[in-house]
């Protein structure tokens, strides 16, 4: 793992987006996570298009995760959400018909997960990933299978709660399940970046980075992936303690 550690959230989203601007070609294969954590890169990757230093005309972008059962135009639908942060009003240049996620209204969720999975073939070429504050990615929450594929899961009680604020702040309203890339598709992606920010994400970073391989902390499977770049702000990074081995960057 390669760990930049940032004085803020912004200088890190900054770095994050470089690094993906600099990788994008013809045909790329973008993985793209939802929530709070990546949307200063998203905002970054479209200022660039408008300055007309990027487009992901070219590329395809594959969701990370989808809830099962909100109807197919539910805002907070993650499809719809990603389409919002990086097509709409010709965003980044990705057409609509580039931007594939899970079917979750589909009748049947897991023959919609084992379509995703087939479709993702061989990985993406490069993964974006937040953290979720129990060590979750994706929504693989703890002490599932560490070699999952694309699967029906349950969300946890603390992050339905997590993600509450995006449903008026009521958790009945939360989907209690999800389709999400496995922890095995995950791992097929050439490369990943993941981003965490805030004090609330400091155990889970610090499991992540330093703690023993476990299901208990779903995100420690990346320790065996050899082309993981994490981007961290001081807050997320502070119950690190090899800190002389990692990257500091000045603001
Ligand atoms: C999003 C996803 C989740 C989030 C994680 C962090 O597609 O799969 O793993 O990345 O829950 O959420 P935020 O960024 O809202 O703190």
């Amino acid at each position: 793992m390669q760990v930049e550690i940032h004085p803020t959230p912004e200088s890190g989203s900054a770095r994050a987006a470089e690094q993906i601007r600099g990788r994008l070609v013809e045909g790329f294969r973008l993985g793209v996570a939802t929530g709070s954590t990546p949307l200063a890169v998203y905002a970054q990757l479209r200022d660039a298009h408008r300055r007309g230093e990027l487009t992901l005309a070219g590329a395809t972008a594959w969701a990370l995760d989808e809830y099962v059962g909100l109807p197919r135009d539910h805002p907070q639908a993650y499809r719809n959400v990603l389409h919002a942060e990086l097509v709409a009003d010709d965003a980044t240049g990705l057409s609509d018909a580039r931007l594939h996620a899970p079917d979750g209204a589909h009748h049947d969720p897991r023959a919609a997960a084992r379509e995703y999975e087939q479709a993702i073939g061989t990985g993406v070429d490069l993964q974006i990933l937040g953290l979720g504050a129990n060590g979750h990615i994706g929504f693989n929450e703890p002490i599932g299978s560490l070699r999952s594929q694309t699967h029906v899961g349950r969300l946890t009680p603390r992050t339905r709660q997590d993600n509450s604020r995006f449903f008026d702040d009521d958790i009945d309203q939360v989907p209690r399940e999800c389709i999400t890339q496995g922890l095995a598709t995950i791992m097929r992606a050439h490369e990943i970046v993941l981003l965490a920010w805030g004090e609330h994400k400091a155990e889970a970073v610090a499991q992540m980075v330093e703690g023993p391989i476990s299901a208990r902390w779903p995100a420690t499977v990346l320790q065996q992936h050899p082309r993981v770049w994490v981007y961290l702000d001081t807050a997320s990074a502070r119950d690190l303690t090899l800190t002389e081995l990692y990257h500091h960057a000045s603001a």
